[in-house]
């Protein structure tokens, strides 16, 4: 039988811990709202008795993102009055709120952090938990450090909690010390007594990845009964983060026959939901990070890129587009194969060349690829009309000539001396800042219309001489294209970049026009 599992997602209050990741009422706003198109069963939108602004953020995003009854909203207290009466003040408006009170059981905890017996703690936990029952019928119960607590204590607490009316038991594994097996095994005892002592209390899990575990660990705790999970988006959280809803999802839902479960999520959302939290908290997420990392589903051995060509379940088994990614991306290095090379140009409308043509173009990519990064579809142009004498115009694409660019707070703006063949081109622009001044002005010579989704900038190397890498999303006539550059000035390797994004529209342009004349 397959059973649901249901998503807390914690993004706006543990991951928002994350030193500068702050974000304003309206950011969160934005961040909840997508959150609910995410389709997470619950949003834990922040800790109210910790400033003004994020009660206030809270109540908004109660009233806004809580108006209908599929998801929850929730913020944290601390077991005492004044939290929890902050924490309903400001969730009452949404449709299903939800108190979360927190208190550890763990000898460190409760001995060392409060200074008190466990008893004590005990009653504290239960007064809470009563008080909060007096003004809302939902109310979850966190067990602070569980993982690290006596399990007879732990379990006292829980039945104490349980019979003052929570309805949800949440295990946290606070300083991410657990394993999997042994968190599993945790797991499955308190669920058998919970089953027992009331089974109609969720038992949900929260994990940190301070051991990189957490995935694992929460994934050990569905297969042994817990049916709620806390996670957030990148992963992120205090210091090495929480469980990654993204990893945790796309488990459950690649081996069925493991996790017997699903749940929810939209998984179309959940690349859109990566970046927004990205951007607005100002966190990169790491290259290699699994599902929403930009190299997870980018290849470039040749090897692979044979593979994948031939059958792409050689190596792949999730399909981008179930997590609303475009397509898998066969990014063109010397490392590429003939295989690959051939497919780039048919997509780019040359595939019908003959074995001799393509040797002699093959050739040549080698030699462009052993100076670049990367070889996009207009370096493979610039070749196949170097050979192809019928091709219309060898020319067509634009190099950069040089480039002033002038930073300050009233105008800035920028210069810039393009070629494109024999013609030059010299074009000035202003801008809301200098990289708008310098696209303007790029934009400008082309009269492409390119809109920048994204523009990231990367040290590659260290030191004085320390290459900046500019990566940018454009959008060209309904398309998207990730493009890059790099140099030691990062105003010429912004501008580089943009011109790869610049030659990458008028390859589509030749394209949709069908100028390519095979000779
Ligand atoms: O890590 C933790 O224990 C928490 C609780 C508030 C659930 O974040
Ligand atoms: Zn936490």
């Amino acid at each position: 039988m397959v059973r649901n599992v249901s998503i807390f997602d914690t993004t706006l209050r543990d991951g928002e811990q994350v030193p500068g990741a702050k974000l304003n009422m309206k950011e969160k706003l934005e961040v909840a709202t997508q959150l609910k198109h995410l389709g997470v069963d619950f949003i834990e939108a922040g800790f109210p008795s910790s400033s003004t602004g994020d009660f206030q953020a809270v109540k908004e995003i109660a009233t806004k993102v809580g108006n209908s009854e599929d998801v929850v909203i929730t913020a944290l207290a601390r077991a005492v009055k004044s939290d929890i009466d902050a924490v309903y003040e400001s969730i009452k408006y949404a449709k299903n709120p939800l108190i979360h009170i927190v208190l550890g059981t763990s000898d460190i905890h409760v001995e060392k952090k409060f200074g008190k017996s466990k008893d004590e703690i005990l009653s504290k936990g239960v007064e809470a938990v009563k008080y909060a029952k007096t003004l809302l019928p939902d109310v979850q119960y966190s067990t602070e450090d569980a993982s690290r607590s006596d399990f007879e204590y732990l379990w006292n607490t829980i039945e104490a909690v349980v019979k003052a009316g929570a309805t949800i038991i949440n295990i946290p594994d606070t300083v991410g010390f657990a394993e999997p097996e042994e968190f599993g095994h945790l797991i499955y005892r308190i669920n058998q007594r919970l089953i027992n002592l009331n089974d109609q209390v969720i038992l949900s899990v929260h994990c940190h990845n301070d051991l990189g575990m957490a995935t694992a660990n929460t994934l050990a705790a569905i297969k042994n009964g817990a049916d709620k999970v806390e996670c957030t988006i990148n992963g992120i959280g205090e210091r090495a983060g929480n469980t990654s809803l993204e990893e945790v999802v796309m488990a459950i839902k690649t081996k069925p026959s493991i996790y017997k479960a699903e749940t929810k999520i939209v998984t179309k959302e959940i690349m859109k939901t990566s970046k927004l939290v990205s951007n607005l908290m100002g966190i990169e997420v790491q290259p290699n990070k699994a599902i929403t990392g930009e190299n997870a589903f980018a290849h470039s051995s040749g090897i692979h890129q044979d593979g994948l060509l031939k059958s792409r379940d050689a190596y792949e088994i999730i399909s981008p587009k179930d997590i609303g990614l475009d397509d898998m991306e066969l990014v063109l290095t010397a490392r590429s194969g003939r295989h690959a090379v051939k497919s780039a140009l048919q997509r780019i409308g040359f595939g019908s060349l003959t074995d001799d043509q393509f040797t002699v173009i093959f050739d040549d990519f080698l030699e462009i690829a052993d100076q670049k990064k990367e070889v996009y579809s207009h370096d493979l142009y610039t070749i196949v009309a170097r050979h192809l004498k019928n091709l219309a115009d060898q020319h067509c694409f634009y190099e950069l000539v040089d480039l002033q660019v002038i930073s300050n707070n009233q105008f800035p703006s920028a210069s810039v001396k393009v070629k494109k063949g024999d013609q030059i081109f010299n074009q000035s622009s202003s801008g809301t800042g200098p990289v708008d001044a310098l696209y303007t002005a790029l934009m400008e010579i082309s009269g492409l219309d390119i809109s920048l989704h994204e523009y990231r900038i990367t040290s590659i190397s260290r030191g004085k001489e320390a290459l900046g890498k500019v990566k940018l999303q454009v959008e060209f006539a309904d398309e998207l294209f990730t493009v890059q550059a790099a140099d030691e000035d990062i105003m010429k390797a912004s501008a580089l970049a943009f011109m790869n994004a610049i030659n990458m529209a008028i390859v589509k342009q030749l394209q949709e026009a069908n100028i390519q004349q095979l000779g």
